[in-house]
């Protein structure tokens, strides 16, 4: 039987899925195997049992519903693949949006049902409710190797309250818990932290994937290390630029977050938008890089118009700054130059936040010069989720670059160095 099962898993992995057997080996970089000290699916029996998978299918649609993105949903492929090859009774269970504890069909995950069902090749149950009657019966009437799929666990308040009555109701589904939602691994809730004090909690290979890479990166990174910010505002990646300058030996600042870094400085950065209440904090980071021996790398140039809109006429504001009327939309051709040739000679880049405002065409250079740069220079590269992301996939980068995070706000706060609940409440090895 135990051969059998040995057998019949081997058989699964080699015709389910290259990707499966990609993520059998966790650490595609090579070097220290394992960071992560979780338990994950391939250390738990799976074989007839029911098991309750936290996924993330938080993903884009168009106004009449369809899916815009499936990123997430395929990202998800190797752990569904993997248990029912196993012949696990699989329970899918994910948030879509924001419909704060109230049904709202706009939120149904229905048509990631279908998705996943063209993408397994077999049919996805959906059932109409989270933990309430048809929930409950269609989980008990599971086969092996079934799929089930619940109702946006959002549509029930007690998620986000991350409360046990909730926690209690989800584990009552099953008899395993497996947490492969990286992009929600930051938060708190019902389904992504509290079910694991219920049931037995082990991490899937989508998870395992993201700390593992993203961890070999921050621990043990290939010199030098070169870590590129952007985005609009400061204040959302404190956390982030005080914990990399411990790590990196390059920190490229662009995007809006750059002319308040400028304007620390005593730069002239004109209309561009500016966190004045982050001056001092800038300040504070560029005397702790110095401290560190860590190169800040600010824009020398930028792509600047007289307003904030997708027809405004760009132009290149050079050494001199910015003056009163415009504001910075983007990096200017020097900066491209400049932070292309740190980039080209990193062994490790991670990438968070786009050098513009890259949604408007005119101003799209920048971000698409820094993915190019990117994947061309045969660095280890690390994409954090978001809009980064977006841009990769977008300006057809996505397969030159190691690893794109599947997290927006999750990779950030790794990022941080934090500790993500989602992750924290699974068994330790
Ligand atoms: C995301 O898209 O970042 C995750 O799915 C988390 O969604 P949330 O910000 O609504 O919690």
């Amino acid at each position: 039987m135990g051969f059998f099962l040995i057998f019949f898993r081997y058989i699964c992995i080699m015709s389910f899925d290259n990707d499966l057997t990609k993520n059998a080996d966790p650490n595609p970089l090579g070097g220290i195997a394992v960071h992560y000290n979780k338990k994950t699916i391939e250390d738990m029996e799976m074989t007839g049992k029911r098991v309750l998978v936290r996924c993330d299918f938080n993903v884009p649609q168009d106004e009449t519903g369809a899916i815009t993105a499936d990123g997430r949903i395929v990202k998800s492929l190797p752990t569904i693949r993997y248990l029912m090859g196993v012949g696990a009774r699989v329970i899918l269970c994910s948030h879509l949006g924001r419909p704060k504890g109230t049904v709202n069909p706009k939120f149904s995950l229905g048509p990631v049902a279908v998705r996943l069902s063209e993408l397994l090749g077999q049919p996805v149950t959906m059932a109409m409710d989270t933990v309430g009657e048809d929930a409950r019966a269609q989980a008990a009437a599971l086969h092996d190797g079934e799929v089930l799929l619940l109702e946006n666990v959002r549509f029930d308040a007690r998620e986000t309250k991350n409360d046990p009555a909730f926690s209690e109701a989800l584990a009552s589904l099953a008899e395993i818990y497996v947490n492969d939602a990286f992009g929600t691994a930051h938060r708190a809730h019902a389904s992504t932290a509290g079910v694991a004090a219920f049931l037995p909690a082990v991490c899937g290979y989508l998870i395992g994937r993201e700390i593992d890479i993203m961890g070999s990166a921050l621990q043990d990174p290939k010199r030098p290390f070169v870590a590129v910010l952007g985005g609009v505002k400061v204040s959302d990646k404190i956390g982030v630029i005080n914990n990399l300058l411990e790590k990196v030996d390059t920190l490229i600042i662009g995007g809006a977050m750059a002319y308040t870094f400028d304007m620390a400085k005593g730069g002239a950065v004109g209309a561009s938008r500016v966190e004045t209440d982050k001056l001092a904090y800038a300040r504070e980071m560029m005397q702790k890089a110095e401290q560190m021996g860590v190169k800040i790398l600010l824009p020398i140039d930028n792509i600047c118009a007289d307003r904030f809109a997708a027809d405004a006429i760009p132009m290149v504001c050079g050494a001199k700054g910015i003056s009163d009327k415009f504001m910075g939309l983007d990096i200017g051709p020097l900066t491209v130059k400049l932070f292309s040739q740190a980039i080209q000679n990193a062994g490790t880049v991670v990438w968070n936040g786009p050098m513009g405002v890259f949604e408007f065409e005119a101003f799209a250079e920048g971000t698409r010069a820094i993915a190019r740069a990117i994947a061309q220079s045969g660095a280890v590269s690390i994409i954090g989720g978001g809009d980064s992301a977006a841009a990769v996939e977008q300006m057809g980068f996505a397969d030159k670059m190691t690893h794109i995070s599947t997290g927006g706000g999750a990779s950030l706060e790794f990022l941080e160095g934090l500790e993500l609940p989602g992750i924290a409440c699974l068994l330790d090895k």
